[in-house]
């Protein structure tokens, strides 16, 4: 996975410098990606202590990739030599591109999109890691909707292969190729979806999470024996709750909530047990509990 900075020039049409608002779980992750690779990286996030936990974040998982053979040795030191995290938006002004990865929640996001605008210059892509908002309405909230899309890694950002790429309505082709070439060359394997609530990938996990989420709750079976029939029965690497731990229960819930929203179907309704967990703070592994302790 590690590209030189000259390959990754020919392939994405020049961007060289990349700012990620958000040093959360997924930020964090894109943010190790992107100066692995050779970017340079300005790494925003409006919370000293969040940005810590991200470097943190990002030095554990380049280790374990050192031990495992996957980096070299020296791509540690180089890689945190490329990210330079801030507390100030204008501080992304060099970027080409910048990927907003900031909580889920459309008024946050919305302040954000504003905020970029005005310190980005005309050409600049404006890409988000929303992984439910409708990027429709995103890019109508830029003065350069054609140059606003979809960028939604998967969790954690370091090992998985995918990135659903998503067109907005208004998003204009040459975005599009810029955007793919980078996932590719950062090693990823982009895929195109249009526009809809939960894309393509949330569209079809959630509904899963959701339901194991009822078969706990109407007590059929424990959490463990529940991931055990989906690992051991239909080969997924981990089961649906101990995935809803790695993704946040907060995620999860507020994913479903967009779902039912915009659908207006029954058969997005969060689960009562879901709900009720997020109310009592057990969001999963980021909160030491959910389904599972940890
Ligand atoms: N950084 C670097 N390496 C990491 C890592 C990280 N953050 N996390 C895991 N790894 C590596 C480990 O080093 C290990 O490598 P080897 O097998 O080569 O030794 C490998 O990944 C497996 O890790 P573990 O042995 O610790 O645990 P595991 O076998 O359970 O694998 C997993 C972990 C890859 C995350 C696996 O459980 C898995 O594939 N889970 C499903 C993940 C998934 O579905 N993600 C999508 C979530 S949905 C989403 O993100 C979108 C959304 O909008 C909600």
């Amino acid at each position: 996975i590690y590209v030189s900075a000259k390959n990754l020039w020919e392939k994405t049409m020049q961007i060289r410098t990349v700012g990620v608002v958000g040093a959360g779980t997924m930020g964090n992750g894109i943010a190790q990606v992107l100066a692995t690779h050779g970017l340079e990286v300005w790494l925003a996030d409006v919370s000293e202590t969040v940005l810590t936990r991200g470097l943190e974040a990002i030095r554990n998982s380049l280790e374990r990739l050192i031990r495992k053979g996957t980096l070299p040795e020296d791509a540690r030191d180089a890689t945190l030599g490329r990210i330079h995290p801030t507390t100030v938006l204008a501080a992304l002004a060099p970027c080409q591109l910048v990927v907003e990865a900031a909580t889920e929640n459309a008024d946050i996001k919305q302040g954000i999109f504003k905020a970029l605008d005005d310190v980005l210059p005309a050409e600049a892509i404006l890409a988000t890691n929303t992984s439910s908002i409708s990027l429709t309405r995103i890019a109508a909230w830029s003065r350069r909707p054609e140059r606003v899309i979809g960028m939604h890694f998967m969790n954690p950002v370091p090992v998985m292969q995918l990135v659903e790429v998503i067109r907005a309505l208004q998003t204009d082709d040459a975005t599009h190729a810029a955007v793919t070439g980078l996932a590719e060359a950062l090693g990823k394997t982009p895929v195109t979806v249009r526009d809809g609530a939960g894309f393509v990938s949330n569209r079809v996990l959630m509904p899963m999470i959701n339901e194991a989420a009822f078969v706990l709750y109407e007590n059929l079976a424990t959490a463990e024996d529940i991931d055990t029939v989906m690992k051991l029965g239909m080969n997924h690497p981990i089961g649906p709750l101990a995935l809803a731990d790695l993704i946040g229960l907060d995620t999860c819930l507020s994913i479903m909530d967009i779902l039912y929203t915009e659908f207006r179907d029954s058969k997005y309704r969060a689960c009562p047990l879901l709900v009720q967990m997020v109310q009592a703070g057990r969001l999963g592994r980021k909160s030491g509990q959910g389904f599972y302790r940890y």
